[in-house]
C-alpha cells in the first residue's frame, strides 16, 4: 500500500494537512473524545460556550487559563515538524481545528486556524481584539476600549466559524492534489465537511489516525498509526525525491 501512497505522493504538488487535537496528543495535550478525552471529564456546554461565559466567567477563564499553561509547557512533536519541514519541499497548507499553536510554533507558514487561538482575545460588546501573553489573573481582562469582559478568541459551541477563515480552508481544500487528515475524530461540522471539497476536486485523501472515523470509508490511504510515528516517515519520501 506505501508503494501507491508514495507514487500518488510524488506526483502532488499541493498538500493540505487538515489537522485535528490528535495531533498534539504526543506533545503532552489532551484530545477531546476517546480515553482520557476532556469531553469526558467536563461538560462542554459549561465551559465552551458563551452561556457559561455569561454564567460564570471566572470560572471559564480559569479553565482557559489551565489550558494555555499546558499549551505553554508542551512544544512541538515531530508530527507537526515533519509537516514544516515539507515546505522545502511542496506547496503545504495547514488547516487545523487546534487553537494550540504548535503549528505555528513549527514554523509552518501557510496555517488557518479554523477554531481560533487559546492566545487571543476578543471583546463580549465591542469588536477590540487582544493577546494574551504569560500572565494569568483569575478573571478575564477588561477591554481596553469598553470595558467589557474579554473572552477567548476561539469558536464556542453555537457558534460559526469567521467567514474568512473558512473561505480560506475551502479554497485550500478545492486546490490540493492531495489532503492529509491527521489527528481529528471528524466528529464536528463544517471541519468534518472540508475532505468532500477536495474528494470532490479529484484529490487523493491520506488520513492517519490509529481509530476509524465515521468517514474513514471515503479515504483512499488509511495509516493507523499516531502522527509522530506517520508523518515523519510520510515526508521522507519527500525528501529522498528533492535528492
Ligand atoms: P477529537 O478529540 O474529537 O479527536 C481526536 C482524534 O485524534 C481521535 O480520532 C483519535 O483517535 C485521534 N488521535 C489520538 N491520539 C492520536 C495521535 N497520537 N496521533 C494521531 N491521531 C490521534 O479532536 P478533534 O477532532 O480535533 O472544537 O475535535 C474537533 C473539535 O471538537 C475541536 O476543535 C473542539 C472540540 O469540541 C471546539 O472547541 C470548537
Ligand atoms: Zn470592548
Amino acid at each position: 500500500m506505501i508503494d501507491t501512497l508514495e507514487d500518488t505522493l510524488k506526483r502532488a504538488e499541493k498538500l493540505v494537512f487538515l489537522t485535528g487535537a490528535g495531533i498534539s496528543q504526543e506533545s503532552g495535550i489532551s484530545t477531546f473524545r476517546g480515553n482520557g478525552g476532556l469531553w469526558q471529564k467536563y461538560d462542554p456546554m459549561k465551559l465552551a460556550s458563551a452561556q457559561a461565559f455569561r454564567d460564570d466567567p471566572r470560572l471559564v477563564w480559569r479553565w482557559y487559563n489551565d489550558r494555555r499553561r499546558k499549551i505553554l509547557a508542551a512544544k512541538p512533536n515531530l508530527g507537526h515538524m515533519a509537516i514544516a519541514n515539507l515546505q522545502d519541499h511542496r506547496q503545504v497548507s495547514v488547516v487545523t481545528q487546534n487553537i494550540d499553536g504548535l503549528h505555528h510554533r513549527a514554523e509552518s507558514r501557510e496555517v488557518t486556524e479554523l477554531h481560533g487561538n487559546i492566545f487571543t482575545t476578543k471583546c463580549t460588546k465591542c469588536n477590540f481584539r487582544g493577546k494574551i501573553r504569560d500572565e494569568f489573573f483569575d478573571l478575564p481582562p477588561s477591554c481596553e476600549k469598553c470595558g467589557s469582559y474579554l473572552r477567548p478568541d476561539v469558536v464556542w459551541f453555537g457558534e460559526g466559524i469567521n467567514r474568512e477563515v473558512w473561505n480560506q480552508a475551502v479554497m485550500h481544500s478545492i486546490s490540493c492534489d492531495v489532503m492529509i487528515i491527521v489527528g481529528t475524530s471528524l466528529a464536528v461540522s463544517p471541519a468534518n465537511k472540508l475532505h468532500s471539497y477536495a474528494k470532490n476536486n479529484k484529490a487523493t485523501l491520506v488520513e492517519i489516525n490509529p481509530e476509524n472515523t465515521p468517514f474513514s470509508y471515503k479515504i483512499d490511504f488509511s495509516i493507523k498509526k499516531t502522527a509522530v510515528d506517520a508523518l515523519p516517515r510520510l515526508i521522507s519520501i519527500f525528501e529522498s525525491l528533492s535528492k
